[in-house]
């Protein structure tokens, strides 16, 4: 009998392989928050010292909690599954309390992701709070 290796479970090899732990890998894979956000009340982008780009998506709710997130990234694994980390801290928080996530937060999410990709994370955690802050900083300040 052959077994049938798919494209999901060949990356999800391969990232394991590389130092990523399931949690980041699932994050990765599903990109449950990737995209955008039409009526977004703050779109805020960041480059990285890698050069690769995010660009965040907030909405905020009538209470002025974080309803949604949506990440725009041309990056990597690591950065991809430190995002899609970062919403799932934030939903459902105040700006105040959003901002205090920070990037060991994020790790402890993840699990693990390999050394070198440390620095994804520290995109992904500073482009969300650049969002909250111009955020802030356009309609409560
Ligand atoms: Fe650029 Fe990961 S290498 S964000």
């Amino acid at each position: 009998m052959v077994t049938e290796i798919t494209t999901s479970d060949a990356e999800r090899k391969m990232l394991s392989d590389a130092g990523y732990a399931d949690p980041a890998i699932n994050y990765y894979l599903e990109k449950k928050y990737m995209g955008c956000i039409e009526n977004a009340d703050q779109v805020s982008e960041k480059i990285g010292s890698c050069g690769d780009i995010m660009r965040v998506y907030l909405k905020m709710d009538d209470h002025n909690l974080i309803d949604d997130v949506r990440y725009e990234i041309t990056g990597c694994a690591g950065a991809i599954s430190a995002a899609m980390a970062a919403v799932d801290l934030v939903k459902g928080k105040t700006i105040d309390d959003a901002l205090k996530m920070n990037d060991g937060d994020v790790f402890k999410v993840l699990e693990n992701i390999p050394e070198k990709k440390h620095h994804c994370i520290q995109l992904a955690v500073k482009t969300m709070h650049q969002g909250i802050l111009e955020y802030k900083n356009r309609t409560i300040m």
